[in-house]
């Protein structure tokens, strides 16, 4: 069992963590293997749980034999999966571009709202306006809001601060936040996302500050466990997104990138030649990108809400199976391209967007997403091991996942074993 440290809120003890239980009587079980090569179905399948972990997973009458001490829980006839990943997401942030959003919608561009005191911007005013205790609090209630929605995992970018201790005072109260809740988070320095106003016309005086003295403090402080960039027209270059991740490589950072979004502009490459955790959006990318990710192995990440709401397109499914590379699925939750809070409903979407088959979207939001973190190893399946994060859904097979809309939902989500109340859905998680 890994020891508790205040720099992983990943880590954290959770109620129950002893328990040893046996989850039966489901309609199926349903997990990726421990490889994330191919999705296991169990019909009337069963988990047991113990001390936190998956201690097995297979047909459940067999389980209930080998294991009549374990305390057992019934399934109703429900179907059961891991925990799911959300490997992307900006969720802490003050105030809402709805505004905006109307302005996108009369043909205004990103770029055009941007530059007009818009965009990300506007959101770090916003941001820098709320309160601590708030913020913690609105982003604590958001994660809660996730793990109704069947996530166990929870990626949170910085990037609403822009100024280094405005990013680092991000970092620190995502783990006020994290501590607060029954959710694994993994805390993502988002460090070039725009430049902020006091750098006007001093670019390289940015991105030089943020690959020494920000860069410096997060790795001396361990605040984030990877480096992001947003490598775009709209933001920052190639070479800007190079020479911070470089350094964040130095360091021994994992790194990621905001690629190919607005326009193809070589940050899949990017991705490729640094060995990137993952190559996230891809809206502009080509199949040689695709390719390229796929013999780097890194993972591409699609968000189909940011894709919609900008009004782009997706890859089509054959088009990235050919490429070889893993995809994953994540919501993007942000105020200006993706005020979307469910996982499993980005999940639908691509399904009709692209057409993913309910095993590979499956694997995209479980297995797929906890590589693009980094912690396959203990998340994103049901195999021994494994940390026991499950969701038993108000429904039968895994074809009815992608399949509802909006998204079926948890009946119940289990934390390392332990069958936790769920919030209130309906709570106002926007101030
Ligand atoms: O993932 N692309 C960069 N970041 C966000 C959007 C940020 C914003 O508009 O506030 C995204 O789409
Ligand atoms: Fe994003």
């Amino acid at each position: 069992m890994s020891s508790w440290s205040a720099n992983d809120p990943s880590g954290k003890p959770v109620a129950g963590r002893t328990a040893y239980l046996i989850l039966h009587n489901t309609s199926e079980v349903v997990t990726p293997d421990a490889e994330g090569r191919e999705i296991l179905r169990f019909p009337k399948g069963g988990v047991v749980f113990r001390d936190g972990r998956v201690l097995e997973v297979g047909p459940a009458a067999e389980l209930s034999r080998r294991h009549p001490d374990a305390r057992p829980l019934n399934a109703g006839g429900k179907l059961v999966t891991p925990g799911l990943v959300d490997c992307h997401t900006h969720m802490i942030f003050g105030g809402n571009r709805a505004a905006e959003f109307q302005r996108k919608l009369a043909g205004e561009s990103y770029a055009a709202i941007a530059a007009s005191g818009g965009g990300i911007q506007s959101t770090v005013n916003a941001t820098s306006a709320v309160k601590d205790e708030i913020l913690e609090k609105t982003l604590a209630n958001r994660l809660e809001r996730w793990r109704a929605n069947g996530c166990t995992t929870v990626e949170v970018k910085s990037g609403y601060g822009l100024a280094p201790k405005r990013e680092i005072r991000l970092l620190e109260l995502m783990s006020g936040a994290a501590i607060r809740v029954p959710v694994r988070v993994h805390r993502t320095a988002l460090l070039l996302h725009a430049l902020p106003a006091e750098f006007e016309g001093k670019r390289e005086a940015y991105v030089e500050e943020v690959r020494t003295t920000t860069l410096t403090e997060i790795h001396r402080r361990g605040m984030a466990s990877a480096v992001d960039v947003f490598c775009d027209p709209v933001a920052f270059t190639v070479e800007e997104c190079r020479a911070v991740l470089t350094r964040a490589v130095e360091l021994g950072f994992p790194v990621k990138l905001h690629a190919e979004q607005m326009a193809h502009f070589g940050g899949a490459k990017l991705a490729a030649e640094l060995h990137a955790r993952s190559a996230d959006h891809l809206e502009s990318a080509t199949a040689e990108d695709w390719r390229a990710l796929g013999e780097a192995g890194v993972v591409g990440v699609l968000l189909p809400a940011a894709a919609l709401t900008l009004r782009q397109r997706l890859p089509e499914a054959a088009l990235v199976r050919a490429s070889g590379a893993r995809f994953a699925i994540a919501t993007d939750f942000n105020p200006g391209t993706a005020p979307a809070q469910s996982l499993m409903e980005c999940a639908a979407l691509a399904a009709r967007l692209c057409g993913f088959t309910a095993s590979e979207l499956l694997l995209a939001v479980t297995w797929n997403g906890a590589k693009a973190l980094g912690a396959e190893a203990e998340v994103g399946h049901l195999t021994p091991g494994a940390w026991g994060d499950a969701v038993m859904w108000e429904c039968e097979t895994l074809e009815e996942l992608p399949y509802w809309m909006p998204a079926v939902r948890p009946d119940t989500v289990f934390m390392r074993g332990a069958d936790l109340a769920l919030p209130a859905v309906e709570r106002r998680v926007w101030p």
